[in-house]
């Protein structure tokens, strides 16, 4: 079928090519010979298929084929980090699936599920890939590929490396390959743009990760929450009591860190922070406790006079030993409409060690800074968080303020985030075909606003379209969750387009239309209508 698919879409036929940059005889031997896979044999089936004699005589050869393929002697060897040289079509495009080394360059453009998520696995392995898109997971997939077989990885390939002794994130966890990471330690990372709206649910291993210290190494039976403060009684709750004791509680929420989409403001002026990308957010459905019930519990009132806070601190702490903390209004901590959680689950799997195991708070319609991770202790407050986090970070300035004059004392800690929209498909620089082009992203807001329209703009934002949106209907003021959205839109040959995408929601806040005015020293809350600029091809 997929051969078929070639011959109708007219695409050049597979042919592999020598591995540029790569003196191994085995690949040239395979590009040049016709009985190896990928030979000129190939045409024939193609040519049937056209012919109309269709899929099944086509599957037959493809079968033969493979099994002179996987009779074949000694393919070339290669390690892991050859395999890794071979990342873009320019150098040819290499994965490996178990021990097999695969040139797929020419199966690039004819991946059905695209070629830029192809892409992502090149020079490493599949299998952390096909392992979230389960529509991999089937015998002709296989054959399909062992066509484009060159080699095998080395016996000898050595193992990873092993953990340096004294380096604090050596017990980090292993993480997905198709991460973009913008630190490895300590560990910050998002989803690829191609993949970050694919889903209504991000999945566990690609939600984005921002960690400001090592992952603290939880023992769940020995793991206790301490929770305390004036007018209440003091609890230590361990992993089965706070399963047992409160009903669970299930939200969809979507976390968005106050630095998404900082690399655009460093396009204006440099600022300080982690360049993030579009990624810096991500959702799931969280399982656990509601905050709201362990207070009550413990003894504190559903309302209260004055000033209140509760803060959370993690198991998390720098050289010193302060623990990464944060803190929230006690109203929203209590509001039955808030849905603050403490959650043991995520998308129904117990928490990644990455995203806070055994415990975190998640605080919906919340800047991501306040859904405290690996959480060790939660205390009622007439203040707020002492930490630097709370304090000294995650605030917002005009863009006059520098390093000079910054006062942190004059701002308010981040709490609901802005409305935010991004655009994930087409990318940047793209050169997309002539014809119905299908534009995608997300769009979210704070404080469970809900998104009620996402403009979009392919001509710099001189014209709009509305999108159509996609997602949960959630009770009113409750939309912690993102909405996907899509446009479709005809778009010709030889067009320089400027895509633009700006969100609206409940309240009809909308995004800012450049970046410039909302520049900030951090580089938070950066919200301008996305920008894309692609060329269309023929
Ligand atoms: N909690 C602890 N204990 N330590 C941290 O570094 N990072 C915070 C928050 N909770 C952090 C934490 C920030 S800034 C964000 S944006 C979110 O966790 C990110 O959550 P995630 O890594 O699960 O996506």
């Amino acid at each position: 079928m997929l051969l078929l698919l070639r011959a109708v879409t007219g695409r050049r036929l597979p042919l592999p090519l020598p591995c540029r940059g790569c003196s191994r005889p085995g690949a040239a031997r395979f590009a040049a010979g016709s009985s190896g896979p990928g030979g000129s044999g190939r045409a024939a089936p193609v040519l049937a298929a056209l012919l109309g004699l269709g899929a099944v005589l086509a599957y037959g050869d493809r079968r033969r084929r493979t099994a002179q393929a996987a009779q074949a002697p000694r393919y070339p060897r290669y390690t892991r980090e050859e395999v890794g040289r071979h990342r873009s079509p320019q150098e040819r495009v290499w994965v490996t699936h178990g021990t097999e080394v695969f040139d797929v360059t020419d199966f690039v453009e004819l991946h059905p599920g695209g070629a830029d998520k192809i892409l992502l696995a090149a020079g490493g392995a599949l299998e952390p890939f096909w392992a979230l898109y389960a529509v991999h997971s089937q015998p002709h997939v296989l054959e399909l590929l062992r066509e484009y077989k060159v080699g095998e990885l080395s016996p000898d390939e050595a193992p990873p490396a092993a953990a340096a002794a004294g380096d604090p994130f050596a017990g980090d966890p292993p993480r997905h390959p198709g991460l973009r990471v913008n630190s490895q330690k300590p560990f910050n990372a998002e989803p690829p743009a191609e993949l970050l709206a694919e889903r209504f649910l991000t999945p566990n291993e690609l939600f984005f990760t921002r960690n400001h210290l090592p992952v603290p190494a939880v023992d769940p039976g020995s793991y206790r929450l301490r929770v305390e403060g004036p007018g209440g009684r003091a609890l230590s709750l361990s992993l089965p009591e706070l399963r047992s004791r409160f009903p669970k509680h299930e939200v969809t929420a979507t976390l968005q860190c106050a630095g998404n989409r900082r690399a655009e403001m460093s396009q204006v002026r440099p600022v300080k922070g982690l360049p993030w990308d579009i990624g810096a957010i991500s959702t799931a459905r969280w399982g656990g406790a509601r905050l709201r019930d362990v207070l009550l519990h413990a003894g504190f009132e559903e309302e209260r006079e004055g000033e209140w806070h509760v803060c959370f601190e993690g198991l998390d702490a720098d050289a010193g030993g302060a623990p990464y903390g944060a803190s929230i209004p006690y109203g929203r901590a209590v509001s039955p409409a808030a849905d603050v959680l403490l959650a043991y689950e995520m998308n129904g799997e117990e928490l990644p060690r990455d995203h806070g195991f055994p415990v975190r708070v998640v605080v919906p319609g919340v800047v991501g800074a306040r859904s405290v991770k690996w959480l060790r202790r939660v205390a009622v407050s007439p203040a707020e968080s002492p930490s630097h986090w709370q304090q000294n970070d995650y605030k917002g300035f005009s863009p006059c303020v520098d390093w000079d004059t910054v006062d942190y004392k004059t701002a308010p800690a981040i709490q609901e985030l802005p409305v935010q929209s991004a655009i994930t498909h087409p990318r940047p620089g793209a050169a997309v075909p002539a014809g119905e082009l299908t534009v995608k992203g997300y769009a979210w807001s704070g404080g469970g606003r809900p998104v009620v329209r996402v403009d979009v703009s392919l001509d710099g934002g001189r014209t709009w379209r509305v999108a159509r949106l996609s997602g949960e209907r959630p009770p009113p003021g409750r939309a912690w969750a993102w909405v996907l959205w899509e446009l479709q839109a005809p778009v010709a040959a030889g067009a320089e387009l400027e895509i633009v995408c700006k969100a609206v929601d409940g309240s009809y806040n909308v995004q800012p239309d450049t970046v410039a005015p909302i520049w900030n020293l951090r580089g938070v809350l950066s919200n301008a209508w996305h920008r894309v600029r692609v060329s269309v091809r023929d």
